[in-house]
């Protein structure tokens, strides 16, 4: 969603804009290339690889786009490195790139056989998807994939993993998918998501505290617009565009920002055809239109 991410942010040049997402770097360099001559980007990503391949991708910038391996909760702090207190824009691009799912062998996709780790960032991150499945009681892996997943046979799996964890640790993501196939009394089929599909999305959401993160992100994110700044959110499923949508909402009563359009962009059929993970893409975008209460006068970058 290229030209909507260019069109929400209102990308002018000379401006400083954050990625928070910058992944392998598509948006990052398209509003390089917008803000040209002397437009300026903060890109963050929590995986060390896509942040080396953004970084490549980048290079021929030079100066102007300036790139940090952390996750986006610490925006704040990234910005204070930077000397800024407010920037002209910020995306949020969530979820997983491509390269994440087809080519990291993090486990992240339930196609082949690969260790069952999931963290995005493996330097930060202790507990692997092995180690929730592995050590977890019943109970908690049950409130996992029925609260991260909206998997409703979610206590049949859990009940499954922990008969399957006594006789073999959990390992790969085959185990796993061996474990869906038989406690889920749906078959897979090419015309419905793969049953294994929902437990994946919740495990990912637990490993790597992506709902967490991501309501700790919105308000630093929102405070640090610039006024007229905007903040555009691309979301992929409904419990990720719930807390976009949520603070959003909590945002405009207090007079904090307004929302760019009234209903979430969907992309075109288009870029479905060419790209069918972008199916689900809900993008929100807010535009800042006070300075907040009792903070003192903003600088415009
Ligand atoms: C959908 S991809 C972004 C693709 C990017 N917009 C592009 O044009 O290439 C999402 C990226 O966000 C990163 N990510 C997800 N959650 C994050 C977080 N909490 N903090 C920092 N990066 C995160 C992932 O590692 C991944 O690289």
């Amino acid at each position: 969603m290229v030209p909507e991410v260019l069109d929400g942010l209102s990308v002018q040049p000379d401006r400083t804009y954050v990625d928070a997402t910058v992944g392998l770097g598509g948006h990052a360099e398209a509003i390089l290339q917008r803000s040209s001559p002397t437009g300026r980007l903060i890109g963050l990503d929590q995986d060390p690889d896509n942040l080396a391949r953004a970084t490549a991708r980048l290079q021929p910038f030079g100066s102007r786009a300036l790139l940090f391996h952390c996750n986006f909760s610490n925006l704040t702090d990234v910005l204070e490195k930077c000397h800024l207190t407010t920037v002209a824009g910020i995306l949020a691009d969530l979820g997983l790139s491509m390269e994440q799912l087809k080519v990291s062998g993090r486990g992240f996709s339930f196609g082949g056989e690969e260790p069952l780790d999931m963290r995005m960032n493996p330097a930060a991150q202790t507990q692997t998807a092995a180690d929730l499945l592995n050590t977890r009681s019943e109970a908690d892996l049950s409130r996992i994939f029925w609260e991260l997943g909206e998997e409703r046979w979610a206590r049949r799996l859990a009940r499954r993993v922990v008969q399957m964890r006594q006789q073999r640790p959990f390992q790969t993501t085959a185990q796993l998918v061996q474990a869906v196939l038989s406690a889920i009394p749906v078959k897979p089929s090419s015309r419905r998501l793969h049953p294994a599909t929902r437990v994946f999305q919740a495990l990912r959401l637990a490993v790597n505290q992506e709902l967490e993160r991501l309501a700790d992100f919105l308000p630093q994110a929102i405070a640090a617009l610039a006024p007229q700044g905007r903040l555009v959110v691309i979301a992929y499923h409904s419990l990720e565009d719930r807390i976009v949508k949520q603070a959003f909402l909590q945002a405009e009563k207090a007079g904090l920002v307004q929302r760019w359009q009234k209903k979430p962009l969907r992309p075109t059929a288009a870029e479905v055809k060419r790209n069918p993970r972008a199916r689900s893409a809900k993008l929100r975008c807010v535009v800042r239109t006070a300075v907040a209460p009792g903070s003192g006068p903003q600088e415009v970058v």
